[in-house]
């Protein structure tokens, strides 16, 4: 089977963006992470995936007046790349239909809490606060309402007595690079 060929749009460190590529590189996976594009020039995760013979691409949304025109010309890249599907991990955008519409259901996302608890930021902070229990990572399909899209694979992590948001986010982060491979397997294996 041809692998299909998937575009990873982050913003920073890009840690699930290792655990894509690391995880598409592997015999018989059913995808391969094609490239790799970041909003911010100094994404960690861009250096390391140039490093590691992925095509890059940085577009900075500093250089577009509005939200729908820097969606556009993101767009357009990834339209350039023949891409199958596209994996959000650690994209710190809000983004509009202008870029999600053409990619509705081959578009996807990983988010730190198990959703629908927990839309948005400062997940850790926020379950912690409310003297939750129960945390963990949510893989979905990105649909144009925030963080609410049909989700495709969850990981369950417990709060602990002394918990910080560091040290939940930490454990987190260990069952997201499980989770996100996974599931963007099972979506390749499905399209
Ligand atoms: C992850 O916790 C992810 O769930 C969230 O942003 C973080 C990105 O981390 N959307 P990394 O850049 O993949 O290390």
């Amino acid at each position: 089977m041809k692998k299909k060929r998937v575009g990873v749009l982050i913003s920073g460190t890009g840690s699930n963006m290792k655990a894509l590529v690391a995880a598409g590189r592997a015999e018989g996976s059913p995808f391969e992470i094609c490239c790799v594009v970041s909003n911010k020039p100094d994404a960690g995760g861009i250096a390391w995936a140039r490093e590691n013979g992925i095509a890059t691409h940085v577009i900075s949304h500093k250089d577009y007046a509005t939200r729908e025109e820097f969606d556009a010309a993101l767009n357009l890249y990834l339209k350039s790349q023949n891409l199958d599907l596209i994996a959000c991990a650690g994209f710190m955008r809000i983004m509009t239909p202008t870029l999600i519409s053409p990619w509705q259901g081959r578009m996807v996302n990983i988010h730190p809490s198990l959703l629908p608890n927990y839309k948005g930021l400062h997940t850790h902070e926020r379950v912690i606060a409310d003297g939750g229990t129960s945390h963990g990572c949510t893989v979905h399909y990105v649909t144009t309402e925030l963080d609410d899209g049909p989700i495709i694979a969850q990981a369950f992590v417990p709060v602990l007595p002394g918990d910080s948001p560091d040290l939940l986010a930490a454990r987190v982060l260990v069952e997201e690079h499980k989770l996100y491979p996974e599931a963007l397997a099972k979506v390749a294996r499905e399209i």
